[in-house]
Formats: structure tokens, sequence, C-alpha cells
């Protein structure tokens, strides 16, 4: 381990750290909701998320005690939901538990939703546990600190990453140090342009020494988006709305509350064209025609007469909300 580079990245990051609400304290509860929100979305998007939620769930026992839909409803809008279903499941596994998190990296990998990055993040910033973490922020910083060269999503890097994190690993701060860490990729050593004339470890910079800085690591290779086209059913009835609860067995949106597509109601014929939506999931684009239809006499299990004013309160996802304008 290089001790300046811990010298001068933590200097660094106790001078210019941003002022984010999670780092008010270093309470576990609000250590891990904050990162399980910080999973594949900006920090900017994620501020009025963890606020509401903290203001409606200050405690762990309060999300423990919660019904799913309002924790959906929490959600709604910042995607990937199983994060919010997992969340759900590990705050009542807590407090079956005594009420009390995990304080190894280990014990918390246990919990529903924690995967290894999660859980070096909790154990390093909640309890000071010297654990490493590897997000995107990182591997990019390391990658140029190093020159090290390869697909920053491939399994080669990321090894190289999780070992260098390890060694790197700054023992009498870990929180501190993979907070710096990911702070100098979100806010200096940015993908595009790297400000390394603001960079602390700029002169350590093996990638800035070989004038590489600009192309570590090779950008990973974009998957182009696979294309669904979906027909979903608008029936309505005396000012009702036929939705649909999807089974958790459903590849996309599994539990959500939504309009049925053609395969839930088959005895149900797709008619005039109302709207068209466009809306991404992950690695998909998926174009929806919404059609009007007539419901079939016998109604299978998972479909529902909702009154059209109570429809809104059930859609979390926005596929479902553009779909029916709310
Ligand atoms: N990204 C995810 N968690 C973070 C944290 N605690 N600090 C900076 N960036 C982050």
């Amino acid at each position: 381990m290089s001790k300046g580079l811990q010298k001068a990245l933590l200097g660094w990051y106790d001078a210019r750290k941003r002022d984010l609400p999670w780092r008010k304290d270093h309470d576990p509860y609000r250590v891990w909701l904050s990162e399980i929100m910080l999973q594949q979305t900006t920090v900017a998007a994620v501020i009025p998320y963890y606020e509401r939620f903290l203001s409606r769930f200050p405690r762990l026992a309060d999300l423990a005690a919660a019904e799913e839909a309002e924790v959906m409803r929490l959600w709604a809008g910042l995607g990937y939901y199983s994060r919010a279903r997992n969340l759900l499941r590990a705050a009542r596994e807590v407090t079956a538990a005594g009420g009390r998190f995990p304080d190894t990296a280990e014990g918390l990998r246990r919990l529903p939703g924690i995967g290894r990055y999660t859980a070096g993040a909790i154990a390093s910033i909640a309890f000071g546990r010297p654990e490493p973490l590897v997000d995107g922020n990182v591997v990019r910083v390391f990658a140029r600190l190093f020159a090290l060269r390869g697909d920053p999503k491939g399994a080669a890097l990321q090894k190289k990453v999780w070992a260098l994190a390890e060694t790197e690993l700054e023992r009498a701060r870990p929180g501190d140090w993979n907070q710096a860490l990911m702070e100098l990729g979100a806010t200096v050593c940015t993908p595009a342009g790297p400000e390394c004339s603001r960079c602390p470890a700029a002169r350590r910079c093996a990638a800035k020494a070989r004038g590489l800085q600009d192309s570590l690591p090779a950008p990973a290779r974009r998957r182009a988006p696979l294309k669904l086209a979906w027909t979903a059913l608008l029936a309505r009835r005396d000012g009702r709305v036929l939705l649909w609860k999807r089974g958790d067995d459903e590849r996309f949106l599994p539990g959500h509350w939504g309009l049925p597509e053609g395969r839930h109601l088959p005895g149900a014929a797709a008619g005039k064209l109302v709207r068209r939506v466009n809306h991404s999931i992950t690695h998909h684009r998926i174009a929806v025609a919404v059609r009007e239809a007539s419901a079939p006499a016998r109604l299978p299990a998972g479909a529902r007469w909702v009154p059209e004013a109570e429809a809104p309160a059930l859609l979390v996802s926005s596929l479902f909300r553009k779909a029916l304008a709310v």
C-alpha cells in the first residue's frame, strides 16, 4: 500500500466532500437505505426519494411494519423495483432477529438485496470495518491510477480492481476511504473528460503519466437494446377500468399492478388504438400499443375492476402510468 495515495485522497475528501443527506451520521439503517437507492441511480435523483422515505419510515422498525404496496409507491419512479421488495424483506428479517443489523460484511451478505458491494459499503461506512468495495466509479479510478486495460464490466478487470481495493484500503478510516474513491470518480475522475487539474492523486496516476486518462478504461461495450412490442388492453365499464396484477414469475415488473397484456386475457379482443407509449427497462426498449378491449365474461384471477379514480394509486411503474395517461 502506498500511504501517500491514502493521505492525498482522504485530505481531499475531508475538504471537498459533498454535503449529502446520508453523510450526516453512520446509522446503519440510513447507510443501507442510501446505498440501495444509489445502485443504478444518480445522487441527484436519489436525494428526494431518500428524504421522503425516511420521513415516512424514520426507523427500521417503521419500514418493517409497512405494507409492500406503500413501499412500492414511495419507490415509484426509481425503477429496479426488486430493490424495494428486497429492502422490505431485509427490514423484516433484521427486525425479527432483534432489530440490529449484522455488523460484518459476511453477515450483511445474507440479507436479501445485499451483494458484495453493498455489504462492503455498510460494513465500512456504518461499522468502520476494513472492507473494500468496488462500483463503477471505483473501477474507473483504479483503472486510471494503475493504468489497467480491459472492459470495465468484464470479469478480468473487476477481479484486478477488487484485489487493489483490498490492498489499497485505508484500514484506519475504511468508510471514508471507500467514499472518497467513489466521490473522486463521481466528481473529478469522471468517465469523459476527467479533470486531472483538480485531482489530488494526479501525480500518482499511471494513466495521466502516459496520457491515457481519456482512453482508460475502455468504454464498456454497449449492447443494443432489445426491442419488444406489447399490446396493453384498456377495458372500461361504468367508471371502472380493468387492472391486472402481474404474477411474481413475470419477467418484467413482477407483482406490479398494470393493464393486462393480450396474453393475460385470451378471451378479450383488442380493438381501436388508444395511444402508444415507449418505456425502457434495463436493456429492453418496450413499445406498448394501448388498445381498447372488452373484458371477457369470466375474469381470470389477477384481473380486477377498479374505479378509475383509484387506479393511479395502484400503478407504480411509469410504464403503466404512461399507458393510462395518469
Ligand atoms: N455512490 C454510492 N454510494 C456512495 C457514497 N457513499 N459516496 C459517494 N458515492 C457513492
